[in-house]
């Protein structure tokens, strides 16, 4: 995959925008590069940032939990990464600047894994990629097609872990997603 390599070296070497002055590591992306879905964050926390992978730290570990339940798993068959690569200091949300800076890569990630499902994980990812005035509370679990690919949004597990009684909405959504999956992409389940 000499795209995936070319594409990973330029976004671990990038200095485009202020982040790279703070980060640890450039957390790339995680998963198999034929997965037919992508989950998308907003940006490398603290742990994320040290071990320089998407969603390790508590929320990564409850989103993944989550995910096995409806037979998903980075090691095979999900893509999960952030609209932007470098942690924003003390997890604040990544400026528009910022976002504008980093989203080329998520572009070029999105053309090489064309994905039939992409799950932004939160408010911040759903406003970038699905609608500038997403609002989350109303629409998670809603689906946008464009271009043959399927989008939606579910809460950012950091928001479950604040707030549990949001977690019955999420499972609701993570089972349309399966059904989904199913649909449009029957082979992820074998
Ligand atoms: N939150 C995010 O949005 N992304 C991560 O990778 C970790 C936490
Ligand atoms: Fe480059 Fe994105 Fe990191 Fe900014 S956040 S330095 S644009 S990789």
């Amino acid at each position: 995959m000499p795209d995936w390599v070319e594409l990973e070296r330029r976004c671990l070497a990038c200095q485009k925008c202020a982040l790279a002055d703070t980060r640890t590591n450039v957390v790339f992306g995680k998963g198999p590069k034929n997965a037919r879905i992508m989950f998308v964050g907003e940006g490398p926390g603290e742990n994320e940032d040290l071990q320089g992978e998407p969603f390790v730290g508590r929320g990564g570990q409850l989103l993944d939990e989550m995910l096995s339940l409806i037979g998903l798993s980075r090691e095979k068959n999900f893509y999960i990464t952030n609209i932007v690569k470098c942690r924003p200091p003390k997890n604040r949300d990544p400026l528009n600047t910022e976002q504008d800076a980093c989203i080329g890569y998520l572009r070029e990630q999105m053309e090489l894994l064309r994905p039939r499902v992409v799950v932004c994980l939160g408010r911040i990812a759903a406003m970038r990629i699905i609608k500038p005035d997403y609002r989350i509370t109303r629409e998670h679990g809603q689906w946008v097609e464009r271009d043959g690919v399927s989008y939606t949004a579910i809460y950012h597990p950091a928001a479950l872990l604040r707030d549990p009684s949001k977690k019955p909405d999420t499972f609701a959504d993570l089972r349309a997603i399966r059904a989904k999956l199913r649909e449009v992409c029957p082979e992820v389940y074998g």
